[in-house]
C-alpha cells in the first residue's frame, strides 16, 4: 500500500571505499564549478523556488534508478541480447548520479526543501498482470513508455536547459545530464529494431503509447499552471523561461515521439 509522505529528502554519501568506487565511475561530477551560483542575487522567494524544485528534481532522478531496475529485469526476462541489457544496467548509476547532481544544486541554495511523495509510485514493484505477458511485449511496454516517451521528452527539454542556461555550473550539469540521456532515450528505438512483435501486439503497444503521451501533456499541464512566484531563474523550468519550456516540450513531442512512434507501426 501506497501512502503520501511528508519528508525532507536527504541523500549521503558512506564515504571511503564505496565513494571512491563511485567516484571513479562517475568523476565528471567532483570536477563541476560547484560553489559558484551568485545566490547572493537572488531574494528569499526566488531561493526558495529553486530550493523547492531542485529537491523535487533529485527525488524523481532517484525514483528512475528505482524504475530502471524493474526494466532491467524485465530485459534479462525476455532475455534481449547481452550488449542491450548491458546498457540497461548503467542506467540506475546515471540516474543516481543525477540524483546526487540536483541534491547538490539544492545544497548550494541552502538545502532541500519537505515534500510529499507517494512511495509505491516512486518505488513501483514488477506489474503483476505483466508477468503474465509473453516477456518481449512486458519488456516492450516498460521500454516503450520510459525511453521512448519520458526519457526522449527530457533528452529533448535538457539538450535546450543546457543550450541556454547561462551560468556555468547549470550549464554544466545540463550537458552532463544530457549525455546519459541520449544513451538512455537511444536504448528505446534499438529496443524495438530488435523485438519483434506481432500487428497485434504493435495495437495494444500504440494504446499505451497513446496513454503515455497524455501522462506527459498533463504533467506539462500541470506545469503551465505553477504560479511565477513558485518559479526561480536559478530553478528548472524558469532558467529557460516558462514559455520556451513549455513550447520546446510539445514540440518534442511531436517530433521526437509521436513521429518515430508512428513510423513504427507503434502509435495509431
Ligand atoms: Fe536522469
Ligand atoms: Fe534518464
Amino acid at each position: 500500500m501506497s501512502r503520501e509522505e511528508r519528508e525532507l529528502f536527504e541523500l549521503s554519501l558512506y564515504g571511503g571505499a564505496a565513494e571512491e568506487r563511485y567516484r571513479r565511475a562517475r568523476p565528471e561530477i567532483e570536477n563541476l564549478p560547484w560553489g559558484t551560483l551568485p545566490i547572493g542575487d537572488l531574494s528569499e522567494r526566488e531561493r526558495l523556488a529553486a530550493r523547492r524544485e531542485w529537491t523535487d528534481a533529485a527525488l524523481s532522478e532517484y525514483g528512475s534508478a528505482a524504475t530502471f531496475s524493474i526494466t532491467l529485469r524485465a530485459l534479462l526476462r525476455a532475455r534481449v541480447p547481452l550488449d542491450l541489457s548491458a546498457m540497461v544496467a548503467r542506467f540506475p548509476l546515471d540516474e543516481i548520479a543525477h540524483a546526487e547532481l540536483c541534491a547538490r544544486v539544492t545544497g548550494e541554495l541552502g538545502g532541500g526543501t519537505p515534500l510529499a511523495y507517494d512511495r509505491g509510485a516512486l518505488f513501483p514493484l514488477p506489474d503483476a498482470a505483466s508477468e503474465n505477458e509473453s516477456p518481449v511485449f512486458a519488456a516492450a511496454a516498460r521500454v516503450l513508455h520510459e525511453m521512448c516517451v519520458r526519457e526522449s521528452w527530457s533528452l529533448a527539454i535538457i539538450k535546450v536547459l543546457a543550450r541556454k542556461n547561462r551560468h556555468p555550473l547549470l550549464k554544466a550539469i545540463w550537458s552532463s545530464i544530457a549525455n546519459d540521456e541520449a544513451a538512455h532515450a537511444g536504448f528505446g528505438w534499438m529496443f524495438f529494431e530488435w523485438a519483434e512483435l506481432t500487428d497485434a501486439e504493435r495495437r495494444r503497444l500504440a494504446k499505451r503509447a497513446a496513454q503515455s503521451i497524455a501522462d506527459l501533456e498533463r504533467a506539462l499541464k500541470k506545469a503551465e499552471q505553477i504560479p511565477t512566484e513558485r518559479l526561480s531563474r536559478f530553478g528548472i523550468i524558469e532558467s529557460i523561461g516558462k514559455s520556451t519550456y513549455l513550447s520546446e516540450s510539445r514540440r518534442a513531442i511531436e517530433t521526437r515521439i509521436k513521429k518515430p512512434l508512428t513510423r513504427l507501426g507503434l502509435l495509431m
